[in-house]
């Protein structure tokens, strides 16, 4: 495990979109896993910015996501299909044709599941993007998920609802995610974690063994992960 600790957010983003950078001169074709939330956001701004700037290339990249609300309209706002586009697809050089995002809209959850795993069996992630819950989720690999896991329908726990919609009272209470075994097979992972919120999450990966009830620390058991955190949340280490 490669573990970088950075003195703030900005600098926390800045770091991330060097790494992605050097990776996407090694293999300009990556198969890239993109989180969603707050904490990657600075990151995709990053990235939008050295794109407009040729540093970064990403037409020959594959797009891929990791979780998805279920059952919700693309074109909500709440929907990672809408964060993702607004937040970077729109404004990068990816060709919409390689971005393949978990279907929110799919009629049967059970096949789009299946499909996404055949997808991700046919084109290996090289680069995973994660993000960690305050409850140590993964994805949306709430506490219980084994390390078998696969793509999935899943409940939501109270914490994440919590966390992700404040006091909004239509939400979604389900969601689509890849499981733990999806995570670890990906060639590379960076964890991007900020703020206080995250402290606990992140100690509970760095002290404990891999175990269910911290999804965030299967993460152990990946060979090549690097752990992106700003001061606050390593504040425990
Ligand atoms: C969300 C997403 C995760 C994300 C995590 C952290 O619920 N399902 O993919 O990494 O929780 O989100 P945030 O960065 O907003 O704290």
């Amino acid at each position: 495990m490669q573990l970088l600790i950075i003195k703030n957010y900005k600098e926390l983003s800045k770091a991330a979109c060097i790494i992605l950078t050097k990776e996407l001169k090694k293999n300009p074709s990556s198969n890239i896993a993109f989180a969603t939330g707050k904490t990657p956001k600075g990151l995709y701004k990053e990235l939008i910015k050295a794109n407009k700037k040729h540093l970064i290339n990403f037409s020959k990249i594959k797009a891929f996501s990791l979780d998805e609300y279920y059952p919700i309209k693309k074109s909500d706002k709440q929907s990672y299909y809408y964060y993702l586009h607004s937040n970077l697809f729109s404004h990068i050089n990816v060709n919409p044709s390689n971005i393949h995002l978990l279907n929110s809209e799919a009629k049967s959850p059970k096949k789009e599941c299946k499909n996404y795993e055949n997808l991700l069996k046919r084109n290996p992630i090289n680069i995973m993007i994660l993000g960690v819950g305050v409850n140590s989720h993964i994805a949306f690999n709430e506490p219980g998920s084994n390390l078998n896991s696969k793509t999935r329908l899943i409940k939501l726990s109270r914490r994440t609802i919590k966390s992700n919609f404040k006091n909004k009272k239509n939400h979604p209470a389900k969601a689509l995610t890849i499981g733990i075994k999806n995570i670890l097979a990906a060639k590379k992972v960076l964890l991007l974690a900020s703020g206080k919120e995250k402290e606990k999450a992140i100690n509970n990966l760095i002290k404990n063994k891999p175990n269910k009830k911290f999804p965030v620390t299967f993460l152990k058991k990946h060979k090549n992960l690097t752990l992106i955190l700003d001061k606050e949340a390593a504040k425990l280490l």
